[in-house]
């Protein structure tokens, strides 16, 4: 029988040797184990003379301890050994400067409609959201625009290849007024609502842009009259801007929904385009067959309607010269708005 001392060396050497807990997990049961080398040595005491058996007995389990001794001892160097591994490879290294996160901020055009839809709130109006994809109906017709009428001309329209119930193709709405449509429908006298939304033609330069966003008003009662429209209008835009010196004009125009029509027209009190006009809106009282359109009597009810860019707004505010500057997602441009 290989004597004690050398299945003791193996052992240890073995031990050592192994590099994960897995490794010496098994070499403890080469010799630990039920059917491991020294277990053997145990089990063959009984099998010896009574007078030797003693001195083996203490021999095999002094080895016996020793090896649970050197087990315990190498697990915990290890363990130790992954916790230091661990560590070296989640590193910190705390004296670093932080890589920032960026503060997020708002959008301008959206400041200003959260800002219009605030100030028209506070002084009664209802807001309203409706589809960006439009009958032709809503879009045109109900306001006054019949097929083939040369005012359709007026906007350039994006067409959808989807139709609605009578075939006519759907279009991605011109502007807000399909919501002076759906919203009088859907309501009765007296009406006092603003639509603010996405609107989309074929336009584009430094003051148009393909997708842009307006806000529709509507005021319908039984004696709402064009001096009312420029009363609320002006007094939105003194609060909007939050001056009373500020330039604005009424300028007469043209739309087939309202009449008599006018365009609102503003000074840039600042920035590159200081002392150019900029027109903000259209407007006007709305037209009898719009009015009957709504579901309602033109002989008894009346009212003005406005429909204003967001982006043109936001441009007077902060002396902005070119609306495309709102779509580039340059943040060196949308941080200064943060
Ligand atoms: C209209 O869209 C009418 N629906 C407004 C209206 C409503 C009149 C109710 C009467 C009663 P207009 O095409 O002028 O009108 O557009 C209104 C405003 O939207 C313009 O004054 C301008 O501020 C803005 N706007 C128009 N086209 C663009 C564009 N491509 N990009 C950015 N803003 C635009
Ligand atoms: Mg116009």
């Amino acid at each position: 029988m290989e004597d004690v001392e050398s299945i003791v060396a193996r052992a240890l050497a073995e031990f050592s040797r192994a590099a994960d807990p897995a490794a010496l997990e098994n070499a403890k049961a080469r010799y630990l184990g039920r059917s491991g080398e020294v277990t053997a040595l145990l089990k063959g005491l009984g099998a010896l003379a009574p007078g030797e058996r003693r001195g083996a007995g203490a021999r095999v389990n002094a080895a016996k301890e020793q090896l649970e001794r050197a087990l315990e001892q190498r697990r915990g160097e290890l363990a130790g050994a992954r916790l230091a591994a661990r560590l070296a490879e989640e590193a910190l290294d705390v004296t670093l400067p932080g890589r920032g996160r960026g503060r997020g901020g708002v959008h301008p055009v959206i400041r200003t409609w959260q800002r219009v839809e605030r100030i028209f709130r506070s002084i009664g109006f209802d807001v309203a959201d409706g589809p960006e994809i439009e009958t032709d109906w809503h879009n045109f017709t109900a306001l006054n625009q019949p097929e083939n009428h040369p005012a359709r001309s007026m906007h350039d329209t994006f067409y959808v290849e989807l139709k609605d119930a009578a075939g006519t193709p759907l279009v991605l709405r011109t502007h807000t007024s399909p919501m002076q449509v759906r919203y009088a429908r859907m309501h009765e006298p007296p009406i006092k609502a603003i639509a603010p939304g996405r609107t989309y033609r074929v336009d584009s330069d430094a003051t148009h842009s393909p997708m842009f966003h307006q806000v529709e008003g509507l005021w319908i009662d039984e004696h709402i009259s064009f001096a009312d429209l420029k009363g609320v209008y002006t007094d939105f835009l003194r609060r909007f801007f939050e001056t009373d010196r500020l330039q604005v004009r009424f300028r007469p125009s043209f739309f087939p929904f309202t009449e008599p029509s006018a365009e609102i027209d503003m000074r840039f009190e600042s920035g590159p385009l200081e002392g150019k006009w900029l027109e903000i809106s259209g407007a006007g009282q709305v037209h009898p067959n719009v009015v009957r359109n709504f579901g309602f009597d033109p002989e008894r009810h009346i009212g003005f309607a406005f429909g204003s860019g967001l982006e043109r707004l936001t441009m007077l505010r902060y002396g902005i010269d070119d609306l495309r500057l709102f779509f580039d997602g340059d943040l060196r441009f949308l941080g200064q708005f943060a």
